[in-house]
């Protein structure tokens, strides 16, 4: 049986995979769905967050957005959602696909997107450059000192959310058992990884403190370890407390607001007094507003300060953000790597694989992740092999 430690949507997505293959599977997470997923805004955007030094991470991208459309309809289907009115049933996990809209207010935000726009056209990727009143056309509650945009017309989005609930669900329909325990350390018989030791029971109740298991054919209460042929490591930033593998917590603030009707149609973002914001409208008016990006080590607090520059930032592109009401706030903590590129693959000691590092981009990559692990995507693999670092060091 192979154990995936952490259940965030990487974690959940590999289980989901794995299991439709008839491969036995068990998750490990004290508060699955509870991290950086919880938090992320669900930007399925390769093309819009790209920089010029990011060719290899372009290309992870580019292929798991491809494989959004049936991860997606294939994950509604297991979840038991259903098409309504016309609708698909992805809509169920609020997938759009109407793009990114990149704007900029000065000479020097406008040159960069022409630069952009010539190294897209090289790579043959689809982006249209437009003029002040064009992106106004598209979003007319962009503020009038935007002056051009670069439209992403591939770039889609999705609730990361209601993902990782559809993949819960789809989990459980599956008889695939979740243990909520916190693994603490990683066993081994000499040189090979040959399972997990969970958190001890404790009777307090909190998330992760006594190992519960939920799912088919798990008992109530699980041993304090946890035998497994192969341990994946999906535990995004807290995946270097169990193994070797150079991930650090990149911690971004977010915000989500509420307005009766939908405040744009697509995904905005921009670079405001030097930091990007971005906005992404949900099916049903929210709007999700991101994202600090902040060297804390493991602090998730909510800052004043943080709140503040998101709201300064995101006013600056759409004025009418400061009259939606505040729905929710969250620090979620990003698994950077050194090279941003995520860890995917046998780690080097037998019984563990990895599947961490996503940092700006989990729910994008979590399809291909999944697809990697099943041996299905052997060139974009080398990408993101863990013997990368150990080659450098
Ligand atoms: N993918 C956007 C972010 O990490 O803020």
């Amino acid at each position: 049986m192979d154990v995936i430690v952490g259940g965030g949507v990487v974690g959940l997505s590999i289980a989901w995979r794995m299991a439709r293959e008839g491969r036995p599977v068990t998750v490990v997470d004290p508060a699955p769905a509870s991290g950086a997923s919880h938090a992320a805004a669900g930007m399925l955007a390769p093309v819009s967050e790209v920089t010029y030094t990011e060719g290899p991470l372009l290309r992870l991208g580019v292929a798991s957005l491809r494989r959004w459309p049936s991860f997606a309809a294939e994950l509604a289907a297991d979840a038991g959602f259903e098409a309504v009115g016309g609708e698909p049933a992805t809509r169920g996990l609020d997938l759009r696909s109407d793009g990114t809209l990149d704007v900029a207010f000065g000479a020097d935000d406008l040159a960069a997107l022409d630069e952009l726009a010539a190294y897209m056209d090289k790579l043959g990727l689809r982006v249209e450059r437009l003029t002040g009143r064009e992106c106004r056309r598209l979003e007319p509650m962009l503020a009038p000192s935007v002056r051009g945009g670069l439209l992403a017309p591939g770039d889609a989005w999705v609730d990361p959310r209601r993902v990782t609930a559809a993949l819960l669900t789809a989990l459980e329909r599956l008889g695939v058992p979740l243990v909520r325990a916190r693994a603490t350390e990683l066993l081994r018989d000499g040189g090979t990884v040959v399972g997990v030791r969970l958190a001890p029971p404790d009777k307090s109740g909190g998330p992760g403190s006594a190992p519960v298991a939920s799912g088919g054919g798990a008992r109530a209460e699980e041993p304090a370890e946890l035998a497994a042929e192969r341990v994946v490591l999906a535990a995004g930033a807290w995946s270097a407390g169990l193994a070797e593998v150079p991930v650090r917590p990149v911690k971004g603030q977010i915000m989500r607001l509420r307005s009766p009707q939908p405040l744009l149609g697509r995904c905005v973002r921009g670079t405001v007094h030097g930091s990007p914001v971005y906005l992404v409208p949900r099916g049903d008016g929210e709007l999700v507003v991101g994202a600090t990006q902040e060297e804390m080590g493991f602090d998730t607090r909510v800052t004043a300060g943080g709140l503040y520059e998101l709201l300064r930032d995101a006013r600056e592109l759409v004025p009418g953000v400061t009259e939606l009401e505040v729905a929710d706030v969250v620090a979620g903590l990003r698994p950077g790597t050194p090279d941003n590129l995520p860890v995917i693959g046998p780690s080097g000691t037998p019984g563990l694989t990895l599947a961490t590092g996503h940092h700006r981009g989990g729910v994008l990559l979590a399809p291909l992740t999944a697809a990697v692990l099943l041996g299905e995507e052997s060139e974009l693999a080398a990408l993101c092999s863990p013997g990368r670092f150990r080659e450098i060091s």
